[in-house]
């Protein structure tokens, strides 16, 4: 199949798919979660790890998902990414039903899954390449989104010679290249150290101020959670279902050391506490 064909028109469908919802409004529901539910099931065991998960998410919010180790966190991510096959429920975008990957889902993984062969710019390309971008405007494009993760002198490097953190960037800025209606996170800094990990909220609320981005943001860290966030889920123990929501209702850059955030950190804590407990 030649590539470099498709129309403009293609194109929008496979490229930029965030323009395709351009009719619904800021703050209108664009992906909505109805009664999810995987059950796992292996020769040995039957694992209940989502049960009635529902959720709408408006276009241009960011919400994290926090919730007890284990409790169906990446299932629900899967699920909605059209990796994992619900067991019941369903995932739509615009009243559609996702029911496999799709590029109007961009999916930021927390073990990077880069292409180990490709450069850091050939991997930021790939996407556009099956979307059948024109080469000049695929590199024009790729080089522009390395630069925003500060990769610009590793451009051409390979994956191996690059450090965790740096790889998160390449695998953050091969999401955001195509302008996916919806980008879901996995934990993104989860394996970074502190200080990287600052300068990457800094830079992920950069890009959430410059464009208007929907994002699903699975966090250990209800610091996190609260400095990035429109809202936050808080899960309950497995199977996960959504314990309670917490609407964050100050604008960013926000001041970690605010009195009022760590008051909320606190319920939020809270909460979290009260599905921790072993049974
Ligand atoms: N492919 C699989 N086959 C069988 N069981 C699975 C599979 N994937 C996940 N599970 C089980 O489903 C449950 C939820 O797993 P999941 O990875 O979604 O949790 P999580 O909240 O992302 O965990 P963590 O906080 O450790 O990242 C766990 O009990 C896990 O053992
Ligand atoms: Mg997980």
């Amino acid at each position: 199949m030649n590539t470099e064909t498709k129309t403009s028109e293609e194109r929008v469908r496979a490229d930029r798919t965030d323009k395709l919802y351009e009719h619904i409004p800021e703050g209108s529901t664009l992906l909505s979660i109805e009664g999810l539910n995987v059950t796992y099931r292996t020769e040995k065991n039957t694992t209940v790890a989502v049960e009635r998960f529902d959720l709408d998410v408006k276009k241009g919010e960011l919400i994290s998902i926090i919730g007890p180790s284990g409790c169906g966190k990446s299932t629900i991510l899967r699920s909605i990414a059209g990796l994992q096959k619900p067991t019941a429920g369903t995932v739509k975008i615009d009243g559609k039903e996702c029911t496999a990957p799709g590029s109007d889902r961009g999916m930021v993984f927390q073990d990077f899954a880069l292409f180990p062969w490709r450069t850091v710019l050939q991997n930021v390309e790939f996407g556009m390449e099956i979307a059948g971008v024109p080469k000049e405007e695929r590199k024009e494009r790729a080089l522009r989104y390395v630069k925003a993760v500060g990769l610009e002198k590793f451009a051409n490097s390979m994956i191996h010679e690059l450090s965790g953190g740096m790889k998160q960037r390449v695998g953050i800025a091969r999401a955001l290249v195509m302008h996916p209606a919806v980008i879901l996170m996995d934990e993104p800094f989860g394996a970074l150290d502190a200080q990287t990990r600052n300068i990457m909220q800094e830079m992920l609320v950069k890009i959430v101020e410059h464009s208007a981005r929907t994002i699903l943001f699975v966090t250990h860290s209800v610091d996190e959670a609260l400095y990035l966030s429109d809202r936050v889920v808080i899960l309950s123990k497995r199977p996960s279902t959504v314990y309670k929501i917490v609407e964050v209702p100050w604008k960013r850059p926000r001041d970690r050391a605010d009195p009022e955030f760590a008051a909320l950190r606190k319920t939020i804590l809270g909460y979290l506490e009260e599905q921790n407990v072993m049974e």
